[in-house]
């Protein structure tokens, strides 16, 4: 792991909520754009949202998933020697007191008009009736960037308003205090948006027929790609596009994305290849599915693996955070 932050700003940061059973579309979607980000050689912090899961999760529930998403994240080629990766508890202290400071500057109203409050609440109740820390979920996302002085964040389409509440957040203290923090952007990433393999709604584990999982069986995995939906000969359909992005998106061999691609043009040419489609996507992503499991072994093998990892992660992330704090305590304070 490399410490970079010599002027204790952060390039890239990311928040992943601990969740298990992940999908072929959460690593097409979420996690290869930000595995890739350290291919281009940039700066990356990644840490782990276990306070923001408490939200609507027990803490005994989140607190099991830290060391497996961390595992899953890894298994799938986030490299821990460039990544910094942490427990958002680690620095709790830093994070709550710049929650504190952050929550003077903005309002409940604004808070309540947040879309993704609404999203979050069951259908027909109001914001008023939405759990605290729900509200305050904004600011205490702000406080996980801030705290890094971090500059970009790499985020889905679903927390966009939450990072223009974290814009506003550092333009109203920058303003008010003096210029401490970067106003964050956000890193626009190629992320993937697969549908069902049942064609209907989005990919995901509260429709599992529909969904590849990366701890299915091989013999699951043949079975759902054999009912899934794909197009009439010759032409194109959204859940077959969809089909030939996971395809594209697990597949390194040059071999098998030429087969793919010759495939492909013999269904538009309204041949009926749709047998041989689902044998290459069933091939591709068994093997996808058995490399990132047998990887995933390895790393959970030796149990002090992942916790070592997160505490050197830890170290860093907390320099950073009491370097960042100690800042906007001297611009609040006029010390
Ligand atoms: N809210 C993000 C999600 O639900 C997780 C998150 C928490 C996050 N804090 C963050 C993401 C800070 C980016 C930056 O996925």
């Amino acid at each position: 792991m490399q410490n970079m932050n010599k002027d204790n700003t952060v390039e890239i940061l990311t928040g992943v909520r601990p969740t298990g059973d992940l999908t072929i579309a959460n690593y097409l979607g979420a996690i290869k754009p930000i595995i890739e980000i350290l291919d281009k050689g940039l700066q990356l912090y990644v840490f782990v949202a276990d306070l923001h899961a408490l939200t609507d999760n027990e803490p005994d529930v989140v607190k099991k998933y830290i060391n497996e998403v961390v595992a899953d994240y890894i298994a799938l080629g986030l490299d821990p020697e460039k990544v910094v990766l942490y427990t958002q508890s680690d620095i709790a202290e830093e994070i709550a007191l710049l929650t504190t400071y952050l929550s003077r500057l903005t309002t409940v109203a604004e808070l309540m008009r947040v879309p993704t409050l609404k999203d979050k609440l069951k259908a027909g109740a109001g914001p008023e009736s939405a759990n605290a820390l729900l509200l305050l979920y904004p600011v205490m996302m702000a406080a996980d960037i801030l705290i890094q002085r971090s500059e970009q964040i790499p985020v889905g389409k679903d927390q966009v308003a939450h990072i223009e509440m974290s814009r506003l957040l550092a333009d109203r203290f920058n303003k008010r205090y003096g210029d401490v923090f970067p106003v964050p952007k956000i890193y626009q990433v190629d992320a993937l948006s697969i549908v069902s393999l049942t064609g209907k709604g989005k990919m995901s584990k509260s429709s599992p027929e529909g969904a590849l999982f990366l701890t299915d069986s091989p013999k699951k995995i043949a079975k759902k790609i054999k009912k899934a939906q794909t197009a009439v000969e010759g032409e194109m359909s959204e859940v077959l596009e969809s089909h030939i992005m996971i395809a594209k998106g697990i597949c390194n061999d040059q071999d098998k994305l030429k087969q793919l691609d010759g495939i492909i043009e013999a269904h538009k040419a309204g041949q009926q290849v749709m047998g041989d489609f689902k044998k290459l996507l069933t091939d591709l992503a068994q093997d996808f599915v058995a490399k990132f499991q047998e990887k995933r072994k390895e790393v959970v093998k030796d149990p002090n693996y992942i916790p070592g990892i997160l505490s050197e992660g830890a170290k860093i992330a907390s320099e950073n955070a009491k370097k960042t704090l100690t800042m906007v305590q001297k611009a609040m304070f006029k010390e």
